[in-house]
């Protein structure tokens, strides 16, 4: 019998390609995945630690995974990913059931670590920084769910030092991946049927500044439409200080590229966000959405906000309200304040209490509903391009627009991964029923 892995991933979408590429590496080791824990041979969790929750979940889950070594005492259970690389042996002192720890700088040396904790060791090999020979890991195939749809990591890390923000300790200084690498793994993926590539990172816009011959981060976006087969480009998440007018007018330039983007403002009050150190202001974020606005017509925006800011005053918050209200973003991400160990917002002055950070979300969440079901009403009518993604047994099609919506109308199961048109007959905030018009390619 072969052995059995089962992943559990936390977090953002970098956390998710990581996982795509653990679970190809595990498959050249002669893993099969399962999707029970209870099977497992190697059970591994790939952790976040942006907030407090996530923390608490994985010590909860390993607390339940643990179990399988009754059954089966050579599974073996791994943490990779944020919290490993932030808490390192804290965390294995608090569930020592934890056989192999690594983060996102060393997935290559999976293979290594499972022989080491075969062999009776704790291969825990948390680095104080990304080895040098890091880019090994681009070697290893990913595994996907979507056949259509990709992430590309091209840029490890972030420079920034937002002062709440754990990442830069957890993923390390800005590393951009060659732009041969990228071009090297879109080529594959079009040649393997995918039709979307999502170019991801922490601060995409900055990619291409740290490499020996710097190169700007919308000359990559023309390279990559240049590529046979490539029919759409995402990419998240862009920093606002690093949005450039070149990369807006690459975006309205380049038919590839989805007319959608994901531009965190974080706050709305220039004392916070100087507090934050954002390096940017409420003017500069809502000037950069102006330009945008004219330049990509019809661009769908979301961003990520964060409430309750130590000493963030009624004043400060209506700021934030006062952006939502001027931007109309078609999503919002919110999250309250979490204290990160390490970082300089942790022991701020003026920490919010929670009753005022759950009230401020709530204002915030009710004035975007108002907001979103605005939106949707003005798609009712219009003809979008959609790429089938799925087909159920019912002929029923789902697939995202450009503007990263998802659409259901009826279709036959030949469409799947085409792009097609249709007609948006009834628009709800999260979903566009339609009907279909033609087949585009
Ligand atoms: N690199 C991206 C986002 C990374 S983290 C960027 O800078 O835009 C994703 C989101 O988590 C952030 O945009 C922020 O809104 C939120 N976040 C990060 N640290 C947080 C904290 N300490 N408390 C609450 N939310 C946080
Ligand atoms: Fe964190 Fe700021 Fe970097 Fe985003 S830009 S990952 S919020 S430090
Ligand atoms: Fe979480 Fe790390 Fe992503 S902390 S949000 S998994 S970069």
């Amino acid at each position: 019998m072969g052995k059995k892995f089962f992943i559990k991933t936390f977090g953002c979408q970098m956390n998710f390609n990581d996982s795509e590429r653990i679970r190809g590496i595990l498959r050249t080791l002669g893993y099969e995945p399962t999707d029970r824990w209870e099977e497992a041979d190697l059970i591994l969790l790939n952790t976040c630690t942006i907030r407090e929750k996530p923390d608490q979940k994985v010590l909860s889950h390993i607390g339940e995974y643990k179990k399988i070594k009754e059954k089966n005492p050579n599974a073996l259970i791994a943490v990779s990913g944020c919290l490993a690389q932030r808490a390192g042996w804290e965390l294995v002192q608090k569930a020592p059931a934890i056989d192999i720890m690594f983060s996102s700088f060393n997935m290559h040396q999976l293979p290594e670590l499972i022989n080491q904790a075969q062999a009776g060791y704790k291969a825990v090999a948390i680095l104080d920084a990304p080895p040098e020979d890091e880019d090994k890991v681009w070697d290893f195939p990913v595994e996907r769910d979507n056949p259509f749809c990709a992430y590309v990591t091209i840029i490890k890390g972030c420079d920034k030092n937002c002062t709440y923000c754990v990442v830069p300790r957890t993923r390390g200084k800005e590393r951009s991946r060659s732009l041969e690498s990228i071009l090297d793994e879109v080529r594959k993926l079009v040649d393997d049927g995918v039709r979307e590539v999502h170019l991801l990172g922490q601060n995409v816009t900055a990619w291409g500044k740290d490499l020996e011959k710097p190169i700007p981060f919308s000359e990559l976006l023309y390279e990559v439409s240049k590529i046979e087969g490539v029919e759409r480009i995402r990419f998240t998440t862009g920093h606002p200080i690093d949005l450039t007018d070149d990369i807006i007018e690459a975006m309205a330039d380049i038919p590839q590229v989805c007319n959608a983007l994901h531009l965190p403002f974080q706050a709305g009050s220039n004392r916070i966000l100087e507090l934050m150190d954002r390096k940017y202001t409420k003017e500069f974020y809502l000037e950069r959405i102006s330009k945008l606005k004219e330049t990509v017509p019809d661009i769908a925006l979301s961003t990520d906000i964060i409430v309750g800011f130590p000493t963030e005053t009624e004043e400060d918050f209506e700021h934030t309200l006062d952006v939502v209200r001027q931007v109309e973003f078609e999503q919002i991400f919110s999250f309250k304040f979490s204290p990160r160990p390490g970082t300089p917002a942790e022991n701020m002055e003026g920490q919010v209490p929670d009753e005022v950070k759950t009230q401020r979300m709530s204002r915030l969440l009710e004035l975007q509903k108002a907001i979103m079901s605005k939106l949707a009403k003005r798609y009712e009518g219009t003809v979008q391009e959609v790429l089938v993604e799925e087909i159920k047994e019912d002929r029923k099609a789902v697939g995202r627009t450009t503007t990263n919506r998802w659409a259901t109308f009826t279709a036959d199961p030949s469409l799947l991964g085409k792009i097609v048109k249709v007609k948006v007959q009834k628009a709800t905030p999260f979903n566009l029923e339609c009907e279909l018009l033609e087949v585009v390619r």
